[in-house]
C-alpha cells in the first residue's frame, strides 16, 4: 500500500444517516482544505455504506476521536454498518446535531457538522468535500486530546500529540 508512506496521521470518525439508518466509520484519508470558509475533504471506498449515506443526505459529521477511543475507532473501521449497529457495538453515544441529520459522537474530542460541496470518483475511493457549518464544543471547552494513529502491519497504535 503506497499510503503507508504517510503514517502517522490522524484518523477520524465520520457519521451519516438516512431515514432508516445511522452509521459511522473510521477515516484516515482526511484533511482540512480551506480556512475561510472552513472546508474538509475525505476519501471513502466506493463500497462504504457511509459513502452511500453521505451522497444521499449530502451531510455528514466528522468526530475527532479523543484519548481512549482506539478500540471504538478500530471497530468502526473493520466492520461495515451494513451488518452491525456501530454506535451500539462501539459503545458510542449518538447526539442530535444542530444543522445536519448525521449524529454527533458524545465521546469525541470535537465534532464538525458538514454539508457536502462535491463528491468525485478517484479510483476505488470517492473524494467528498464538505463545508464545516458548526464545530462543537468551542476550543476553550475541549477536554483531553485528539489521538494520532500509526498503522504498522495490522496493528493500530494510538498516542498523544505533543
Ligand atoms: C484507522 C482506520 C482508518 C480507515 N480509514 C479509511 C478511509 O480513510 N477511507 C475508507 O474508505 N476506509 C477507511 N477505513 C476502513 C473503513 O472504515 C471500513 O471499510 C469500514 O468497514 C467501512 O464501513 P461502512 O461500510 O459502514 O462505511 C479505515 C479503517 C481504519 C481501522
Amino acid at each position: 500500500m503506497f499510503s503507508e508512506l504517510f503514517y502517522p496521521r490522524q484518523a477520524v470518525l465520520v457519521s451519516a444517516s438516512s431515514s432508516e439508518k445511522t452509521n459511522l466509520t473510521a477515516v484516515e484519508y482526511f484533511m482540512p482544505v480551506s480556512e475561510k470558509p472552513p472546508v474538509v475533504a475525505l476519501s471513502l471506498h466506493n463500497t462504504s455504506l457511509t459513502l452511500d449515506l453521505i451522497c444521499t443526505s449530502m451531510e455528514f459529521v466528522v468526530a475527532i476521536p479523543s484519548e481512549g477511543l482506539n478500540e471504538a475507532v478500530l471497530l468502526c473501521g473493520t466492520t461495515s454498518g451494513k451488518y452491525i449497529d456501530k454506535f451500539a457495538e462501539a459503545r458510542l453515544t449518538p447526539m442530535r446535531a444542530k444543522r445536519v441529520s448525521a449524529p454527533l459522537v458524545l465521546e469525541a474530542y470535537a465534532n464538525l457538522e458538514c454539508k457536502v460541496l462535491s463528491y468525485n470518483s478517484s479510483g476505488d475511493h470517492t473524494v467528498v468535500v464538505g463545508e464545516v457549518l458548526e464545530i462543537h464544543p468551542p476550543k476553550e471547552e475541549r477536554e483531553g486530546e485528539p489521538l494520532l494513529f500509526n498503522l504498522g502491519g495490522k496493528r493500530l497504535f494510538g498516542f498523544k500529540q505533543h
